[in-house]
């Protein structure tokens, strides 16, 4: 079932200068990126997003991380895309995040993990409208779509 998941890069990997390798990670699996912009994430927007961990001991400087620098905030399309990219992305803590995997190849600690993306079908409708405007995804076709997909 084709799927729309929202994906961050974040702050400490604009820095690193990783988008680029991130982005390639997307694109060569076949995935479609339908909306991209880089923005500072604020304060308010940064609590909004991540409220399910209002109450964490973490909270706090989460909100400083992900409010540091510029994300890069992106819509991604494919067919089962969110866990697929839950996989691509690897897990929470870097240190035990598969090799091969985003966390796993370019990230120690999870309080620096690099990227996030949406866990779950509500999440990502949620995540994304946080995010974006409708008239900012856009809708192209892969022309390549059938080597892709049987
Ligand atoms: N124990 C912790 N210490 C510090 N930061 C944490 C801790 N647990 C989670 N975080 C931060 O909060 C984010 C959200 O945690 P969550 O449990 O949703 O993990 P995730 O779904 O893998 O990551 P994300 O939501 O960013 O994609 C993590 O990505 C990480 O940046
Ligand atoms: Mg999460």
């Amino acid at each position: 079932m084709m799927e729309k998941s929202f994906v961050m890069v974040k702050p400490d990997a604009v820095e690193r200068r990783l988008m680029g390798k991130i982005l390639t990670k997307f694109e060569e699996k076949g995935l479609q990126i339908i909306a991209t912009k880089m923005i500072l994430i604020t304060e308010d927007l940064a609590k909004e997003h991540y409220a399910e961990h209002s109450e964490k001991p973490f909270f706090k400087s989460l909100v400083e991380y992900i409010t540091s620098a510029p994300v890069l905030a992106m819509v991604i399309q494919g067919d089962e895309c969110i866990s697929v990219i839950r996989k691509i992305v690897g897990s929470t803590n870097p240190k035990e995040a598969e090799i091969g995997t985003i966390r796993g190849d370019y990230a120690m600690d999870t309080g620096r993990n690099i990227i996030h993306a949406s866990d779950a079908p509500d999440s990502a409708k949620r995540e994304i409208n946080l995010f974006f405007k409708e008239s900012e995804i856009m809708d192209y076709e892969m022309p390549d779509i059938n080597m892709i997909y049987e």
